[in-house]
């Protein structure tokens, strides 16, 4: 039944929800993508699969709706709950123009020296020769390390925020909006979301009438219509700043480095070449998306690449199978370190939402690799003999679980 289910852009056993799937579905997707532009999948769900058709709701913000972000369908998220990408306008253009303060390209640029010597640091603690887990002790540690920077928080509580961010990602909460422990942040990570409200009662209790420099004191400071922000609200958001961006780049930073541990030529071709090393790090990004799709509700009967889609249908914006369009990316499921469009990729996504933190995911990863390849000579890393890649379980994610490696091995 698979085949001619396929060729009519049927693939109604295909769950984006379910991590084994998803992440695996690059056979299935690239079929999709030549049977039509929409698929009709599990649930009755759409999925866009081609490069212009998700363009196109991406850059519809009236039709398409983000407030049900990546929950599953039928799981609702209250609205002071949600984060920057589960608003709409009007609320999401203000509470935005915010919220990029933090990430601006001035503030990553600032931080690079920052970014460097952490680095340096995590990797000089690699033993050599010896093993380590480069997730562990690397891709993980050197994103959270940045954002606690960044944000402002004690750089002690580091590794204590690594541990609820990998918790959450890892849980059935991006989904379900609940753990065992119960529904909503507060009551499934009552830990995180205190730890979250006490940072924010202290930057309260220090506003004064001086402009606020910092993002959490812009965020307490932000009026919309005349009213402050909920308290509620604005953990939501801290969260987001907290969370967004830490596994995400470091499936990047894992990701590039299983690509320099694996592929023949691709370490010389970046070693001391700046410009080689940014193109491969969109090249990466555009093969081996850290987040695989986003979701979309259709707010009116609107219509993508000629399907009709009625109000209250739930879309799945196929990032990943863009990145994969042939008509946009010659020869598109082989990784070209030298491509030329890499960056039209849409594994930050696209328009309103286009994700502000861009600018530091691509620092981070450069930084990274090239701190990388300050330390260990030319192939004296290995990974380890038998070793097999096995992605990580958030279901929209995709990047190495674990990389363990052997160093000191002669070049
Ligand atoms: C490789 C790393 C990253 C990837 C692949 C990624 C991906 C994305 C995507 C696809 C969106 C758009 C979602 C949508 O349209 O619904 C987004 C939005 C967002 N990202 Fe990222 N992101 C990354 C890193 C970061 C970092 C470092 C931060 C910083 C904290 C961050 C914070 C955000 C926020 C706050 C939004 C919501 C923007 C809005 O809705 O206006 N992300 N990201």
């Amino acid at each position: 039944m698979g085949a001619p289910a396929i060729a009519s852009g049927i693939a109604t056993a295909f769950d984006p929800f379910d991590p084994g799937q998803a992440q695996d579905a690059w056979p299935l997707l690239a079929e999709l993508r030549r049977a039509t532009p929409v698929a009709t999948i599990s649930g009755g769900l759409r999925y866009v699969t081609r490069y212009a058709a998700c363009r196109a709701v991406l850059r519809d913000v009236e039709s398409f709706s983000n407030a049900s972000g990546f929950k599953a369908p039928g799981v609702e998220v209250p609205p002071e709950d949600r984060l920057l990408g589960e608003l709409d306008p009007p609320l999401h253009t203000p509470v935005r123009r915010v919220m990029v303060t933090a990430l601006t390209p001035r503030v990553v640029h600032a931080a690079e020296p920052f970014i460097e010597d952490t680095a340096a640091a995590l990797l000089d603690a690699v033993p050599v020769p010896g093993t380590a887990d480069l997730v562990a002790c690397f891709t993980v540690a050197l994103p959270n390390r940045v954002t606690v920077q960044l944000l402002g928080l004690p750089a002690g509580d580091a590794d204590r925020l690594a541990a609820w961010a990998k918790e959450l990602m890892e849980s059935e909460f991006p989904a379900t909006n609940r753990t065992a422990r119960g529904e909503g942040f507060a009551a499934a990570f009552p830990d995180f979301a205190g730890y979250i409200d006490e940072q924010i009662e202290r930057r309260a209790a220090a506003l004064g009438d001086d402009e606020p420099t910092d993002v959490l004191t812009r965020l307490l400071s932000l009026t919309v219509d005349g009213e402050p922000l909920p308290r509620r609200q604005v953990r939501a958001l801290v969260r987001n700043l907290i969370t967004g961006g830490l596994t995400t780049t470091s499936q990047l930073l894992g990701n590039l480095l299983h690509a320099l541990l694996t592929m023949p030529g691709l370490e010389e071709a970046v070693r001391d070449n700046e410009a080689a090393l940014t193109q491969a790090v969109d090249e990466s990004l555009r093969l081996s998306p850290p987040v695989l799709f986003v979701p979309r509700g259709c707010v009116h009967d609107a219509t993508v690449a000629g399907t009709a889609m009625q109000a209250g249908e739930r879309l799945i914006v196929g990032t990943a199978s863009a990145n994969r369009d042939e008509d946009v990316f010659a020869d598109a499921a082989t990784f070209r370190a030298d491509r030329p469009n890499a960056d039209q990729h849409l594994t930050f996504g696209y328009g309103a939402h286009v994700c502000p933190g861009a600018s530091l995911a691509r620092t981070v990863a450069r930084l990274g690799v090239e701190a990388f390849l300050r330390r260990f000579s030319p192939g004296s890393v290995r990974l380890t003999p038998g070793y097999q890649f096995e992605n990580v379980p958030t279901y929209f994610e995709c990047g190495p679980r674990r990389l363990p490696v052997e160093t000191g091995r002669p070049g």
